[in-house]
């Protein structure tokens, strides 16, 4: 396992762990909708599949390139 874990959105500085408690706050249940408030994930992208997963799957932290596992298995 790796010591380094995607853990937050870096460019709007939220962790996933804030994300979650607002997008369940705000009902939201898509990457689309926390991006139209300007939440995060607006800017890179590069926190997107993770933010997805986390919304997926209620988990906050994630290996590098975790999103690469779970569709390769499917
Ligand atoms: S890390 Fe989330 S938009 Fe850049």
């Amino acid at each position: 396992m790796s010591r380094y874990l995607v853990s937050k959105c870096i460019c709007h500085d939220r962790d996933f762990e804030e994300i979650k408690e607002y997008a369940e706050q705000q009902g939201f249940t898509s990457v689309e909708e926390l991006q139209s408030e300007k939440y995060c994930s607006c800017s890179c992208g590069l926190c997107i599949p993770y933010v997805e997963m986390m919304l997926k799957t209620g988990e906050t932290e994630f290996e590098p390139g975790a999103f690469y596992k779970n569709t390769e298995s499917k």
